[in-house]
């Protein structure tokens, strides 16, 4: 898996590295590599050295990025030609002493617009495609929620796993299948429709298996699994794609039994009013006298509970 190594926080990266990075020119058509030397410092990522060549070396770079801090999902490129977030790759993770050169591609399988920038259109499309939201028959309770529905912890494990994904693009860029049809429905939008079939609140289940169905759809998986390997959240969408097709089997030779979905809560129980305070709690008046309050217990009763407390004073 592709995710954060903690061990490269503990390593330096060589002082100097150079950054192999495959460039296109939209307007000239032209394309080409091209090397920058960049000094490093421990804990440097690509994105950092990214963001340095920019400012020193050549500000016509071009890339996308945002958060820096691996949420957003717009920084993926070809790192050494594994796709990863350049924010969340330390420099010393991929470079060493031995070989003090690092290759950046833009994502596979998505059309280039300039540099490492890519166009996420058509992955946008397959993800809406699926219809990554909650769909409910209760239009009643639509219009006017009475609560929110019940997702047992249990149900919430089990699911919870494939709400993480950040629709950065990596699993879609090392797919082969999406490599082969431009159409396949690709691991990312395929982990989400399954991610909604598993929710228990959802309640269009059956057209989503349907969704899966298509020519494009999950039937396409080769199971390769390197989807998962590069997940930067791990996520195992090759793994819902393999329940999917297994629950798709089922509800085709009607073994499926039907999905019971959860019903909104019931209203908090009414809160009771609060007792009042008793007399002795209240804020003391401006003529008692502090110190003898502090010398002398006070006796107090709570439900019928004699208690004695005794006061300290902090000026
Ligand atoms: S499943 Fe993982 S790799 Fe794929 S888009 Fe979601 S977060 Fe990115
Ligand atoms: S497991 Fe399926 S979706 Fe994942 S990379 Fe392989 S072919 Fe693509
Ligand atoms: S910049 Fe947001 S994930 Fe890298």
């Amino acid at each position: 898996m592709v995710g954060i190594n903690p061990e490269a926080a503990t390593k330096a990266p060589p002082k100097v590295v150079t950054f192999r990075i495959r460039r296109y020119n939209p307007v000239s058509g032209r394309e080409w590599w091209q090397e920058y030397k960049v000094e490093t410092s421990r804990g440097m990522t690509v994105l950092d050295a990214l963001l340095k060549i920019k400012e020193e070396i050549d500000h016509t770079l071009v890339w996308r990025y945002s958060c820096r801090m691996g949420v957003c999902g717009s920084c993926g490129m070809v790192i050494n030609g594994v796709p990863r977030l350049a924010c969340q790759t330390q420099i010393a993770e991929v470079a060493d002493e031995s070989n003090p050169v690092v290759t950046l591609e833009p994502l596979y399988n998505f059309p280039v617009i300039r540099d490492l920038l890519t166009d996420f259109t058509s992955f946008f499309e397959k993800h809406k495609k699926v219809k990554p939201y909650l769909i409910r028959n209760d239009k009643e309770e639509q219009e006017d929620p009475k609560g929110p529905y019940i997702v047992t912890p249990e149900q919430f494990e089990f699911m919870e796993e494939f709400t993480l994904c950040i629709s950065c693009g990596l699993c879609y860029a090392a797919c082969p299948v999406a490599a082969s049809d431009p159409e396949y429905l690709g691991p990312q939008a395929l982990g989400y429709l399954f991610r909604y079939v598993v929710d228990p609140r959802d309640e269009a289940w059956e057209m989503r298996l349907m969704i899966a169905d298509d020519e494009h759809g999950c039937h396409r998986c080769h199971y390769a699994g390197t989807c998962s390997m590069v997940c930067p959240k791990v996520v195992d969408p090759a793994q819902a794609i393999q329940r999917l097709r297994n629950l798709l089997y089922k509800y085709k030779l009607g073994l499926l039994r039907k999905k019971k979905t959860s019903k909104p809560a019931p209203p908090p129980k009414e809160w009771k009013p609060r007792k009042p305070m008793p007399p002795e709690a209240q804020l003391v008046s401006p003529d008692v006298d502090l110190k003898k309050l502090e010398e002398e217990p006070v006796e107090i009763e709570v439900d019928g509970v004699k208690i004695r407390l005794r006061y300290k004073i902090y000026e």
